[in-house]
This record gives structure tokens, C-alpha cells and sequence, in this order.
């Protein structure tokens, strides 16, 4: 067996015959066969902790319910879900219906309605009105935890995914759980907040609405938004992202699940960086003899100056049909230019250094892959160039 080869096991999840990974957990054996469990505090990239217990299963032989994503599969394994066991039903209906005791339900003005998993499960898992008629308890509701993120106490289910990504990920630690029982919080120290380089992640991971966008709060529903597949251009990791977009704006990014590229996190200064692509913020037009014109009257008025620049700069957020367009350009047109791709580095922490790479050049692979030179010393030598005044005419290609 080659080492990219893992071992199998054999079991049944409601009777059907499946295979899985050797050392595997009932969750992750349940999801390769599209099986659905349930989970609030099980996250693919982060220690189980094992305290919502809403994934709980039969497992023939075994004395009690048992944890699907802290078991691990064994050959001959018989497991039951809500699917075809009651005992599993009524298990999970009572989770849920303990979680909520104290829920505040204010889903008409939280930003999760619609994309919440304590919704989705309440439906699927419990849909029956609440027995509890004492008075709830009443924790914060809008504590800013750093300067992008706020939290709602009555709507923090516990399931500590915050805590541990800035434990684990960044390993800054700002966050705790303060008291006990159902007086239990989730908090940052006074002269500590929320705030280091992926910190917006934490609302990503959140399943409920208890962590929010300070500054998306309340722009809109999600179901009056477009959800839309990309890719992050701050940089070269190129992050996995959903964008939402309304009336043609943009009015939230969140990470995609991409195992190989960022996990589920992103940096703060992509997602809240994507403000750039608002409308207001692009070119939309030109300068015309120092006069502000149209985008058409400035492409009208380009062509028909006889002009050849001797210097260009190309930026390295094109797309790779743009560098085949600018190579042929340069080659057939142009000719006798120099050519300078405009990139930059920075220094990064430590934990930027854990999704961020130094450059500011989401392409720049494509430039090279062009033929294209890049690097720092290149595009400094087209500075100094720019600077002596020896360029009449100079090109510039895309917005960075
Ligand atoms: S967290 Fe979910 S269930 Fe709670 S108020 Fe928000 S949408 Fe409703
Ligand atoms: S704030 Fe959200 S992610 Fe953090 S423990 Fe509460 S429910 Fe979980
Ligand atoms: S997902 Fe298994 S205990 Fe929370």
C-alpha cells in the first residue's frame, strides 16, 4: 500500500454498506457518503471538542449514544442516525430544544436569518414550540470584540469555534468563556480585544448569529443577495471566497471551504479590502486635457493619437488573457518598450504569515508564465526610469 493509500473499514450508517478511512470519525465517514449528521462545534480544521452533542448516533453494542464526530469507525461498525433510529430523534430534538431555552429568537433583526444553522436544525431536528416559560437569561447584546467584530451573548450557542481558531490558527488567544452554566460567555480581556489579521474569520465559523460584521450589520437579508464563487486578488494565495452581492454591490465576503488553499480562513485585509470594488471606488472614466470624461470619450480620444509609448507597466492583477493580449501588443505593436511588471513586497507577522503571501501581486505567475520579469529590482528600475522624465509616453495596464 503506497502512503497516499489509507486503510479502509467497512460499516453501515441506516443500513447502508460504506467504506472509510481507517482512523476516521463517524462525521467525516458520514459526509464522503452524503449522509447528513448534524454539527454545531465540529469544524474539518479544528481540535473536536465534542460539547454541542448534537451529532449524536446509535452504535450497535455501544452502552450509550455516542458522538459522531469524536468516534472513530471500525470495521463491522453499525451505526443508526435520526434517519432510522427514534432514540437518535428524540436525542437531538431535546439537544435542540436545550440550546434554546435560553435563545433569544430574535431572527426578524439577526443577520444569520436565513443561513442559520440553529434555524435549519430547529426545522429539521425539533420544529415544536418552546416549554420554557420562565424568564430567559440576558447576556450583551452588540459588545464590540475588536474593530471588526461584535458579538450578541444571548445568541452564543458555546460551541466554541471562535476560541479555538485563535488558540489553534492564530494562536493569539483573545478569547475565553467567562462563568458557568447557562451564564456562560464568550469573552475578550479589557486590555485585549479581537484583533489580529484573521480575526473576521471567527464570524465565518460561527454557526448562529452571536458574531458579526461590525460593518456589514444589518445591510441586508440573505436572501435578497446573489451568492457568488471567487477568488480573493489581494495577494497570490488566492483565498476561496463568497461574495454576496446586491443591486450590483458588494455587501459581504466570506470564506469557501478550500482544503488546499486557505482552509476556511481569510485574512481581514482581503475580505474587508473587497470594499475597493464598490462602484464609487473603480474607474470609471478618464482625464481629458486635465477635463473629466466619460470611459468611451477617453477611449475615443486615445485612438486617435499617434503616440507610441517607450514604456510600460503592466499590473500584476491581470488576468491571464490580459498578460496574452499585452505580450502580443508589446511584440507586435509596440515593439521596441520596456516592459516593467509593477510588484511589490511586504513584510508580514507571524500570523499573517499563516494564509498571506508577501506580495501584492495576485498573478503574478501569470506574468511570468508570459515571460514577463518579476521581481522588486525590475519594477524599482522602471521607477527610477519613470522618475529621470526619460519616457514621453508611458502605458500603464490595469488598476494596481
Ligand atoms: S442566531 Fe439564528 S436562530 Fe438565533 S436569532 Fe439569529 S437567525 Fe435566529
Ligand atoms: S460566538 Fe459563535 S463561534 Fe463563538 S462559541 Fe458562540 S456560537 Fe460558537
Ligand atoms: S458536532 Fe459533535 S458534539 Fe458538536
Amino acid at each position: 500500500m503506497s502512503a497516499d493509500e489509507k486503510e479502509m473499514v467497512t460499516l453501515t450508517i441506516d443500513g447502508r454498506e460504506i467504506q472509510a478511512p481507517k482512523g476516521s470519525t463517524i462525521l467525516q465517514a458520514a459526509q464522503r457518503a452524503g449522509i447528513e449528521i448534524p454539527h454545531y462545534c465540529y469544524h474539518p480544521h479544528l481540535s473536536i471538542a465534542g460539547n454541542c452533542r448534537i451529532c449524536q448516533v446509535e452504535v450497535t453494542g455501544a452502552p450509550k449514544m455516542m458522538i459522531a464526530c469524536h468516534t472513530q469507525v471500525q470495521d463491522g461498525m453499525e451505526v443508526k442516525t435520526h434517519a432510522t433510529s427514534s432514540a437518535v430523534k428524540a436525542a437531538q430534538a431535546a439537544v435542540m430544544e436545550f440550546i434554546l431555552i435560553n435563545h433569544p429568537l430574535d431572527c426578524t433583526v439577526c443577520d444569520q436569518a436565513g443561513h442559520c444553522k440553529l434555524q435549519d436544525y430547529h426545522y429539521e431536528y425539533n420544529a415544536r414550540p418552546s416549554r420554557f416559560l420562565e424568564e430567559k437569561v440576558h447576556k450583551v447584546k452588540a459588545e464590540p470584540l475588536g474593530p471588526h467584530v461584535i458579538l450578541d451573548g444571548e445568541r452564543c450557542i458555546m460551541c466554541t469555534r471562535c476560541i479555538r481558531f485563535c488558540d489553534e490558527v492564530t494562536g493569539t488567544s483573545e478569547l475565553g468563556m467567562i462563568n458557568r452554566g447557562d451564564r456562560s460567555m464568550i469573552a475578550v480581556s479589557p486590555d485585549r480585544p479581537l484583533d489580529n489579521p484573521l480575526s473576521g474569520t471567527v464570524v465565518d465559523l460561527c454557526p448562529v448569529g452571536a458574531l458579526t460584521h461590525r460593518d456589514w450589520r444589518f445591510n441586508t437579508r440573505i436572501w435578497y443577495t446573489k451568492q457568488v464563487d471567487s477568488i480573493c486578488p489581494g495577494c497570490s494565495t488566492g483565498c476561496n471566497v463568497k461574495v454576496a452581492v446586491r443591486d450590483n454591490k458588494i455587501v459581504g465576503v466570506k470564506a469557501r471551504l478550500n482544503d488546499e488553499v486557505n482552509k476556511e480562513w481569510l485574512c481581514d485585509e482581503g475580505r474587508y479590502g473587497f470594499e475597493r470594488f464598490l462602484p464609487e471606488n473603480r474607474l470609471s472614466g478618464g482625464l481629458l486635457e486635465g477635463k473629466e470624461v466619460s470611459a468611451e470619450e477617453a477611449i475615443t480620444a486615445l485612438s486617435k493619437l499617434d503616440i507610441k509609448p517607450s514604456l510600460v507597466f503592466l499590473s500584476p492583477d491581470l488576468l491571464l488573457e490580459d498578460f496574452f493580449i499585452a505580450k502580443k501588443f508589446i511584440e507586435n505593436v509596440l515593439k521596441d518598450v520596456r516592459v516593467y511588471v509593477a510588484y511589490r513586497e511586504r513584510s508580514l507577522s507571524d500570523v499573517e504569515k499563516i494564509l498571506v503571501s508577501p506580495d501584492y501581486a495576485a498573478n503574478f505567475k501569470g506574468a511570468e508564465y508570459f515571460g514577463f520579469t518579476v521581481s522588486e529590482e525590475n519594477y524599482n528600475e522602471g521607477l527610477k526610469e519613470l522618475a529621470a522624465g526619460k519616457a514621453e509616453h508611458v502605458l500603464l495596464v490595469g488598476e494596481r
